[in-house]
């Protein structure tokens, strides 16, 4: 009989802290179209499967009146689960206590939970709803973010970490979340920045809503801070679901193979048709993505962000892959400075995680202009170079079009460590088009010329013969700059056989603390 009576206090306990901050604040919760930190972790995780730690732990502050205000978890629910048969760690910050508002004691369980995930290598995944810094712990709860905030770095490029942005995130509580590797937020009832918009009145006269502040959307296409945008909390957290199905669970792991049902010699005639006769005229990229991916299936990352370059992950006979490409669809694939942040990023998680990069070209070259050397287009550039050469995962290149000047070493080419590039018959691949070259290489010969018609029919003339120099993949071939000139409905077949080749590399770096990438 004591023993019952013990156990149903257990039950008791159990039901009061599954309450978090009772009934009305989930009522509050719900009102607003969000989900509660528990309903989360349950759409996130396989069913049955999260083990929860720490629930019986309460804030420690007696000050403000706060040692009559206890709620067992404290705000944060942390604990372990499986996504796909695969452990995961996560911790739901809980708004219906304090508001999800950051403690001493809650700071610990998310590290404890941190320190267990690199301990056995599986990811973190962090739901974030919270109003920051618990006010009433003062400096206790600053300390408590430094502490996340140095897990964080040191499980980068170790485990992968991700977070959901579920409601607010403010302060310095945004710099956990941009120090995992991605970022997905909710539209309308997610926001995120450094200061909100009264301090931004009050500092710079700006006035401005929240949502145009740090809201969703605007992390999404503005500043690059969110890598997917969901709807609604359902499908942010179906996303990361999906997301989690391409990694490995740790850098020592290679990501997970799944039973390939496409068939891997399928020849897609369209690609012998897509690049248009007019090399000025626009195409889809990810439409060739699409054409040659295990079912067509490619997960876009920054799908919003810098769209003069598409990054993502799809699978190659089963085999998870990045994927960087530049998109003809937008400022013809220009490189610029947004654009080769994003991409430099996207290959360094790659190559942490073991995950093999395919890269298709189609880049005129680097955006000219003041507004991009004046923000650093050398320095940002350097990055996406950096992290090519930088990289030893599979480097497979995919040549469609064209491939000019800069953009074209930068863009995984043979001398940065490229294992195999290909092109197709359509590349061009010189210093600059043939426009640029004739304006340079003939402008003295061409100003010599005073009639308009014999100028232009000139200039016509010397473009043809650089064209047809210059502009066609074969120049490069000649010096074993690519590897084979390929058909282009055979494009798929020729990928997967070159990742399943290169499925062994060795590649290692020398050894050093740790490079010094242009930031
Ligand atoms: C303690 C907090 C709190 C906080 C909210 N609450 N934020 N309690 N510390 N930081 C409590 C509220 O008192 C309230 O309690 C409940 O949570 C819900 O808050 P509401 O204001 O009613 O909700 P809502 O209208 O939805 O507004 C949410 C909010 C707002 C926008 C987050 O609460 C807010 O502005 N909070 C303060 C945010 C802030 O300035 N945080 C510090 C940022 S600096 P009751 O009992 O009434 O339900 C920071 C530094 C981190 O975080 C540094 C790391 C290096």
């Amino acid at each position: 009989m004591v023993n019952q009576t013990k156990i149903n206090e257990l039950i008791e306990k159990r039901v009061k802290a599954k309450l978090g901050g009772g009934e009305k604040r989930i009522e509050s919760q719900h009102a607003k179209g969000k989900l509660t930190a528990r309903e989360r972790i349950e759409l996130l995780l396989d069913d049955d499967s999260f083990e929860e730690f720490d629930m019986f732990v309460t804030h420690r502050t007696k000050s403000f009146g706060l040692d009559k205000q206890k709620y067992l978890s404290d705000g944060v629910i942390t604990g372990h689960g499986t996504i796909d048969g695969r452990i995961v760690y996560v911790f739901s910050q809980d708004f219906t206590v304090f508001g999800g508002s950051l403690s001493e004691t809650y700071a610990l369980k998310i590290c404890k939970i941190m320190d267990m995930a690199m301990k056995i290598g599986a990811p973190v995944i962090g739901l974030n709803d919270s109003g920051g810094a618990r006010i009433q712990e003062g400096v206790r709860s600053l300390a408590g973010y430094a502490e996340i905030f140095q897990r964080n770095i040191m499980a980068s490029g170790v485990i992968p970490q991700i977070s959901s942005i579920l409601g607010p995130c403010a302060g310095g509580a945004v710099y956990s979340p941009a120090l995992t590797d991605f970022t997905i937020m909710t539209d309308q009832t997610s926001y995120m920045f450094v200061t909100g918009p009264k301090v931004v009145e009050t500092v710079t006269g700006e006035m401005v809503s929240t949502e145009e502040l740090g809201g969703a959307h605007i992390h999404s296409t503005k500043s690059g801070v969110s890598h997917f945008l969901a709807e609604n909390d359902e499908e942010n957290i179906l996303l990361l679901r999906k997301l989690m199905s391409y990694l490995p669970s740790n850098n020592l792991e290679d990501p997970p193979i799944i039973r390939c049902t496409d068939p891997i010699d399928r020849l897609e005639d369209v690609l012998n048709e897509f690049i248009p006769e007019n090399p000025n005229q626009p195409y889809d990229m990810v439409n060739v993505i699409s054409t040659i991916t295990d079912r067509g299936e490619f997960m876009e990352v920054h799908r919003n962000y810098a769209r003069n370059i598409v990054v993502g992950f799809a699978r190659f006979n089963g085999r998870p892959v990045g994927i960087v490409a530049n998109q003809p669809k937008y400022y013809a694939g220009v490189l610029d400075i947004e654009a080769s942040r994003k991409a430099a990023r996207f290959v360094r998680f790659c190559d942490a995680f073991n995950i093999p990069l395919v890269t298709l070209v189609d880049v005129p070259g680097f955006l000219p202009g003041t507004g991009q050397e004046y923000g650093g287009i050398i320095l940002h550039g350097a990055k996406l170079l950096f992290a090519y050469g930088e990289a030893t995962v599979p480097k497979v290149t995919i040549t469609l079009r064209k491939s000019y000047g800069g953009a074209h070493d930068v863009m995984s080419c043979k001398q940065l460590r490229g294992d195999i590039n290909y092109a197709w018959p359509t590349a061009e691949i010189a210093v600059m088009g043939a426009k640029g070259a004739v304006e340079v290489l003939e402008g003295r010969n061409i100003n010599k010329i005073d009639d308009a018609e014999e100028k232009r029919e000139y200039i016509t003339q010397k473009e043809d013969e650089y064209t047809k120099k210059f502009a066609n993949p074969y120049e490069a071939a000649k010096y074993g700059f690519i590897d084979d000139v390929i058909e282009p409905r055979n494009t798929r077949f020729r990928i997967i056989r070159a990742l399943e080749l290169l499925a062994n590399k060795k590649e290692v770096n020398p050894p050093k603390k740790h490079s010094n990438i242009p930031l």
